[in-house]
């Protein structure tokens, strides 16, 4: 006891705690706010001290904020990048600083992988293709039917909305009556996933039959301009999202959405566990993807209140 007491007395005895610089996206997304809190919770969980930035969706502020964390030298620095590239130079300083930097959520695009330790987070070409499943077998039960699609991106230039894309593409080329009409960004938010689908039924009319978008808000937004136009979203134009937040759980409940792939934001207890390791010296795995499931509106109203973001 004497020996504690005189720890807790002098700072320079009692055990340092881990200090994480943590650089967010933003906060554009239901998905984004759970994976903040997530990750904040977990820090504190495990007495680690989380120094949190939020980027407001710019890769510059991005870069200063980890500019920042190596000037404080902080034990590790993880991010969640805004856009897949551009990261090289700010990696490399980390690196010469001997400070380790782990990615959650998204992927860099980095010709030298040892410029980062670990990335956590899911399969998100897998996702693209989980949505285009998902569409070859509505089509299939559709037979009659040409089904045009509009699209709307996540954050050009962002690992989701690529690879989103990307998987999405692969999979609806096995049936020539998929076809994308329009496809646009609209940054991974409620606000502008509306936007653009008021501009999708003003160019295309009642010409929609499909609508994809990379993730729940944009989606929300969409169902919105939809009900506008005057039409029944989930049944004249049919939509398929990707996040599996509550808010697209109460759409389907609702109707107003067919189906989400589940994109898992819970990421904060790997990321710390993994920052832990790493610090004591333990192997990291270079790559860790999350269980993720998909989610049609007939189980949505049995879902909903299991749902943990
Ligand atoms: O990187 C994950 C994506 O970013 C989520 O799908 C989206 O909602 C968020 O903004």
């Amino acid at each position: 006891a004497a020996a504690a007491s005189f720890a807790a007395a002098i700072p320079a005895f009692a055990a340092k705690p881990l200090v994480i610089g943590f650089s967010q996206v933003g906060a554009e997304s239901e998905w984004r706010t759970a994976n903040t809190a997530s990750i904040k919770a977990a820090a504190k969980a495990a007495g680690v001290t989380l120094k949190f930035a939020d980027a407001q969706q710019q890769q510059q502020n991005q870069i200063k904020a980890i500019r920042s964390f190596i000037a404080q030298r902080v034990d590790v620095i993880a991010f969640s990048p805004v856009v897949e590239t551009g990261w090289e130079s700010v990696l490399r300083e980390a690196k010469n600083a001997k400070i380790p930097v782990i990615l959650t959520d998204r992927a860099v695009n980095v010709g030298d992988q040892s410029l980062y330790v670990s990335f956590i987070g899911s399969d998100f070409v897998e996702e693209g293709r989980r949505a285009g499943h998902w569409l070859l077998d509505y089509a299939k039960k559709n037979p009659n039917k040409q089904l045009n699609i509009v699209e709307l991106q996540g954050t050009t230039g962002a690992a989701p909305a690529n690879d989103r894309k990307r998987g999405f593409a692969e999979v609806i080329a096995a049936n020539p009556k998929l076809k994308i009409v329009r496809s646009q960004t609209g940054d991974f938010t409620r606000a502008k996933g509306k936007e653009v689908m008021e501009a999708f039924l003003k160019s295309e009319g009642k010409n929609i039959n499909v609508l994809y978008a990379h993730n729940d808000d944009m989606a929300i937004g969409a169902i919105q301009a939809i009900e506008e136009a005057g039409l029944k979203p989930g049944k004249d134009i049919i939509i398929i999202s990707v996040d599996g937040v509550k808010g697209a759980f109460e759409a389907m409940a609702q109707g107003k959405l067919n189906v989400t792939v589940e994109c898992n934001p819970l990421l904060g207890p790997l990321l710390i566990k993994t920052a832990q390791d790493v610090v004591a010296g333990k192997p990291v795995p270079k790559r860790v993807t999350v269980q993720e499931g998909v989610y049609p509106a007939d189980l949505a109203a049995k879902e909903l209140p299991n749902r943990k973001y």
